[in-house]
């Protein structure tokens, strides 16, 4: 028997290479070009206007914002508008829509089978190799394959690529992004190989001491005659086989899969906590003893239940979710995927406590859901925000009829063996919830996510509440998702069957960092003249509620199962409540952190309910109000611990403690509009502006002092600060570059924050790395985002700064110098390491 070499590649579907299969992710080599091409030459255009580009490649990100792009007149009505209305800004004011082509020359060994791998292309992907259409995929979400082997030249060099994008006009309510947004796997094998999602591991049976492994794996053969042998290696979270089977194929079932059954000792669970991952590497050998194939696939060994009147339980215990929806986009990198963007994502839910991702409202990058499973974060997959009726006149229902099935299928197939991903959703808010055929959809599509997926829940982000718990719909998805409606929440516990409620999104909070408005009130749908939202966290649309209403429906009641807040990060698009002839707002306020990746002070009330591991303790408003002398400021402090003192230049303002909910409900009945929040912060409401220093200390339960934190008044702006997400940079080859988020913040001499400036910072890379792009979190701002500038928001400014890669220089070690020069202000530097 030949032994294949082994190469661990962490990659889309996680494969190993062996010398019979091969996985390369193609970044480098593509050229691309804006707009249509009259009669395209398929086998390889060589008209004018192709530029190189590396992909994943967002062709509008790098554009100047501008009102005219995408102009929506339309009416909402999920927002409650009873007539169209005029949308500046809905899809962020770039240029997505259009025509655009990729070409790209592949070379393929003679006699390899070869396959394509798109892991979205946005959208309206068409094919062709050398001239030949391979297929085509509409949605700009999906992932999706074709076998190429039959199109390739004899020698196997040089095969044209040719990829056409198309994005219509009112195609969507967010910023979706254009072109090849996510990466493009190029995999080669002998001819008898495993397809692309082909193996499918499940963990029927979990118990302390042993769990069983049920890997079914489809070959492109299945006769037995042909002599073909399967064999599953389990290898455990330290690398070490856990188990193994070998089996000719000669039991394949209707679906064509052999089915193997392996039994793990003492399996270590996977969990937001502990999120251990097994592996099962697959070899496949034919007749002669030849292996022919090898595959990798991640697994995790845990058990999910949905408990009528009790809720979610992972590997046994409860928990409720402390998830947030998050759009696609990465703020100034645009849709360009890019994995350490995606991870500096995560880090910083994570350290606010959160454990789960709703992908809202589309089938995520691959990458995305590899880190979930790494990192421990539940996840809702979510494909559709319409189904057959529209929202956006060129949305998704245009696809509907011929692609639903086969999209739901490939997310289905793609994900179902990432232990992260607990629950499928079908839908977000679908016009369709109130149609007559709405339940059986609801049912059908409910039906291939069990088909294809036995193992895990599904639900739907329903607004329609009252009509869903009329026509059957809610009662059709195994957990019914509430969108906001949280007075409904009660009603629909009474009358569903499942006797669950999942927050499947809420809040819609708006808010701009640093931004004080006063009076300070809860408020849905506040307007100011300066587009911004009030950062006292108070706010938040007509139809949706600040986040103390969602905390109290998790702690009050058992079968709620927690939630998933809109959202975690800002995103570029639907800037409500500026959304209606709003110009210049383009980005949304609804960001629990803004675009530039820097918490809102809500960041610190999340935080202060979500992490039971760790204090929290964070005071607002910053102390630099001039012309507030003399009024009334409020402070609240964000904090997990029950009461707090207050001292303004040494002067105690008194004692707060949080209003139980008993308190906090005869509060509200006796018309105290702010008692929910006293609740969950300490709100000092009668203080007086008054310039120097604030000081909050917190105690404990019992009554100790257990976290202080000072804010002072800030001197005239003297220069800039920086501070950076990463200490060093590590290069990698053919990977995504090593990202550092800078941030910008001007300070006075003494070193205090100065939170109003908002003038320009220029930006200077040397070394081993350069500038990737900048933002401020302002709604409104029209700065470029990949350009070497920005202006400050509120004081700070951040900007994404990339270290070089490991295959672009001889030696790309040593240090990139990051300078950031503003007028009037001493300029900054940092250092930081490339290893
Ligand atoms: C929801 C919708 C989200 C977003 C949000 C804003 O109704 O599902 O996509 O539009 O409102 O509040």
């Amino acid at each position: 028997m030949r032994r294949a070499g082994i190469l661990l590649l962490s990659l889309g579907f996680v494969a190993i290479s062996s010398t019979a299969r091969d996985m390369v992710t193609l970044r480098k080599g593509w050229e691309f070009h804006r707009g249509d091409i009259e009669n395209a030459n398929l086998k390889s255009d060589r008209s004018k206007g192709w530029e190189s580009v590396s992909v994943p490649h967002d062709w509008a990100i790098d554009q100047p914002f501008d009102m005219g792009n995408d102009l929506q007149t339309v009416q909402v009505v999920q927002d409650g508008e009873t007539h169209p209305t005029l949308k500046t800004g809905r899809t962020g004011g770039l240029p997505y829509m259009g025509t655009g082509w990729y070409r790209r020359s592949i070379d393929v060994k003679p006699g390899k089978m070869a396959t394509l791998v798109f892991d979205g292309a946005m959208s309206e992907a068409k094919v062709w190799v050398n001239g030949c259409k391979v297929g085509e995929w509409p949605y700009g979400y999906a992932s999706f394959h074709f076998d190429i082997t039959p199109y390739l030249n004899p020698d196997g060099n040089d095969n044209v690529v040719m990829v056409r994008l198309e994005n219509l006009p009112f195609s969507s309510r967010w910023y979706p992004g254009a072109g090849l947004y996510r990466n493009v796997h190029l995999i080669t094998t002998d001819s008898l190989y495993v397809p692309v999602w082909g193996v499918h591991v499940t963990t029927p049976h979990v118990k302390d001491d042993f769990a069983t492994v049920r890997i079914r794996t489809s070959v492109n053969t299945s006769s037995p005659a042909d002599g073909v042998r399967v064999d599953t290696e389990i290898i455990n979270p330290r690398g070490i086989s856990a188990g193994r089977m070998s089996d000719i194929v000669a039991h394949v079932d209707s679906t064509g899969c052999v089915e193997q059954n392996i039994e793990v000792s003492s399996p270590a669970l996977w969990s937001p906590e502990t999120p251990c991952l097994y592996t099962a590497v697959t070899r496949v050998y034919d007749a002669s003893g030849y292996l022919c194939d090898s595959v990798t696939t991640r697994f995790g060994i845990r058990t999910i239940e949905v408990i009528p009147h009790r809720g979610f339980y992972l590997n046994g215990h409860h928990r409720k979710f402390k998830g947030v929806c998050n759009h696609h986009d990465l703020g100034p990198l645009g849709a360009a995927v890019n994995r350490n963007a995606l991870r500096h994502q995560l880090e910083m839910l994570k350290e606010m406590g959160c454990d789960a991702v709703r992908t809202s409202h589309n089938m995520p990058d691959p990458q995305l859901v590899e880190l979930c499973d790494e990192m421990g974060f539940m996840m809702m997959i979510e494909p559709f925000d319409e189904w057959e009726i529209a929202k956006c006149r060129n949305g998704y229902h245009r696809f509907w009829d011929e692609w639903a099935e086969r999209d739901m299928v490939a997310m289905l197939r793609h994900y179902r063996n990432n232990p992260s991903v607990v629950m499928w959703s079908v839908g977000n808010e679908v016009p369709t919830q109130c149609s007559e055929d709405g339940a059986a959809m609801a049912a059908w599509l409910r039906d291939i996510c069990h088909r294809e997926d036995p193992t895990r829940p599904v639900t739907a982000g329903m607004d329609q509440v009252a009509c869903t718990l009329e026509n059957g719909f809610a009662a059709a998805i195994d957990v019914p998702g509430l969108n906001y409606r949280t007075h409904k929440y009660n009603e629909a516990y009474d009358m569903l069957p499942q006797r669950v409620v999942l927050g499947s999104e809420t809040a819609s909070a708006v808010s701009s960092r640093g931004v004080y408005k006063w009076p300070v009130e809860i408020s849905g749908n506040a307007t100011y003249p300066d587009h911004q939202s009030n950062a006292y966290e108070v706010e938040s649309c007509a139809w949706a509620n600040i986040p103390e209403v969602d905390f109290a429906l998790a702690d009050d009641f058992p079968w709620t199962m927690g939630q998933f807040v809109w959202t975690g990060f800002d995103y570029l698009g639907e800037p409500s409540p500026y959304n209606t002839d709003a110009w210049p707002s383009h980005s949304s306020l609804f960001g629990i952190i803004d675009l530039a990746s820097i918490p809102k002070d809500r960041y610190w009330l999340y935080r202060s309910q979500w992490r039971k591991d760790d204090h929290t303790l964070y005071v607002a408003p910053h102390w630099t109000h001039p012309g507030r002398e003399g009024k009334i400021t409020p402070v609240i402090a964000y904090t997990d611990l029950p009461e707090g003192e207050l001292w303004i230049n040494g002067v105690s303002m008194g004692r707060c403690r949080k209003l139980s909910a008993a308190e906090a409900d005869s509060a509200v009945a006796a018309g105290d509009s702010l008692a929910l929040i006293r609740r969950y912060r300490l709100v000092w409401d009668d203080v007086v502006y008054t310039p120097g220093e604030i000081r909050v200390v917190a105690y404990d339960d019992a009554g100790r002092a257990a976290m202080e934190q000072t804010v002072r008044t800030a001197g005239t702006p003297y220069a800039l600060s920086l501070s950076s997400s990463q200490t060093e940079l590590t290069a990698s080859a053919d990977a995504d570059r090593p990202l550092a988020y800078i941030t910008v913040s001007v300070v006075d001499r003494n070193g205090n924050f100065c939170p109003a400036d908002s003038r320009l910072v220029e930006f200077e890379v040397k070394g081993q790395g350069r500038f990737r792009a900048a933002a401020n979190g302002d709604p409104t701002s029209l700065d470029p985002l990949q350009e070497p500038r920005m202006h400050l928001f509120s004081g700070r400014c951040t900007a994404i700064i990339e270290g070089i890669n490991a295959d672009e220089a001889d030696n790309p070690s040593g240090v990139v110098t990051v300078t950031a020069i503003a007028s009037g202000l001493r300029k900054a530097t940092l250092n930081i390491p490339v290893r």
